[in-house]
């Protein structure tokens, strides 16, 4: 029972959240709200059968739904339709750096890509445990309060304006991230850029680990 009114109460929710941007539109520049809009919309649309059977192809590595069985493949569901089309366009382009989503996403036109994000925005993230040292998630989270926070709100659990969900994500998969982000071989937004090098001149390399660390421990939104 309880079980049930929780889900309810996650609908209800989750319609509140579809309509919130506009709530907030007054703080942001005309271009940031008619993005907003686009996004909001496109996220209300059904998802066609076209779109569902192209995103089967990807369970074999993402899981059912988007949700990973790790450990270096991540979990894709709940990802905002910005952030994921902007992803498979950076991989099919070879902008970004990978060992299989390069290739992969060269057979997705654009119309393919958009189908499937509209899919992929609708999945829950299911959060699987994983074994994080307790000393580096403690430091990490710190870490990520001082440098991290402004774009990956709420623990890394919200994907705001193409950040990507961290929490609970993988944790080899969030290590390579920063390695290549880290290696200049993963490009990255200016302002995360100056955050990531001055948490790395104040606190060294290992604080690249901790982050890590702490992202892939946050499976509870209490938690954080
Ligand atoms: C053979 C396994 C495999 C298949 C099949 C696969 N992926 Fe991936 N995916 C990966 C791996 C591994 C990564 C990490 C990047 C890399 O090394 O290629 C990844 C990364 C991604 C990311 C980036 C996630 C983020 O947080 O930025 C997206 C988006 C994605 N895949 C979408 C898809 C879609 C859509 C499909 C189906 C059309 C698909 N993948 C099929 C293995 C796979
Ligand atoms: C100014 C906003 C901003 C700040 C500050 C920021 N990030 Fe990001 N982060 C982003 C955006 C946007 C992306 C998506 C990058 C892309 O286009 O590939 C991202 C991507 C990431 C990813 C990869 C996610 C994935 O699914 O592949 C990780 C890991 C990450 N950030 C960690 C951090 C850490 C650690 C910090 C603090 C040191 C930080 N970020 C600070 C905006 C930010």
């Amino acid at each position: 029972m309880k079980h049930l009114r929780t889900s309810a109460l996650a609908m209800a929710c989750c319609g509140l959240l579809f309509n919130a941007p506009s709530a907030f539109a007054s703080k942001d520049d005309d271009k940031d709200d008619d993005k907003k809009k686009k996004k909001t919309a496109t996220a209300a649309k059904p998802v066609s059968p076209r779109g569902l059977m192209l995103a089967n192809t990807c369970v074999g590595c993402h899981g059912q739904g988007g949700s990973s069985l790790g450990p270096a493949t991540p979990t894709i569901s709940g990802m905002a339709i910005d952030t994921f089309t902007d992803a498979m366009k950076a991989y099919r382009e070879g902008k970004r750096p990978s060992t299989v989503m390069g290739r992969l996403a060269k057979g997705y036109t654009d119309e393919d890509i958009a189908e499937m994000a509209n899919y992929f925005v609708t999945q829950k993230f299911v959060r699987v445990a994983q074994k994080t040292d307790p000393a580096k998630v403690k430091a990490g989270k710190k870490l990520h309060k001082d440098n991290c926070e402004k774009c990956h709100e709420e623990g890394g659990f919200k994907d705001e304006d193409g950040s990507s969900i961290l929490a609970g994500q993988w944790l080899p998969y969030l290590q390579f991230q920063m390695a290549d982000f880290n290696a200049k071989k993963r490009e990255m937004p200016e302002k995360m850029a100056k955050r990531l090098n001055a948490m790395i001149k104040d606190n060294g390399d290992k604080s690249l680990e901790e982050v890590a660390h702490f992202y892939a421990s946050q499976q509870d939104k209490k938690a954080k």
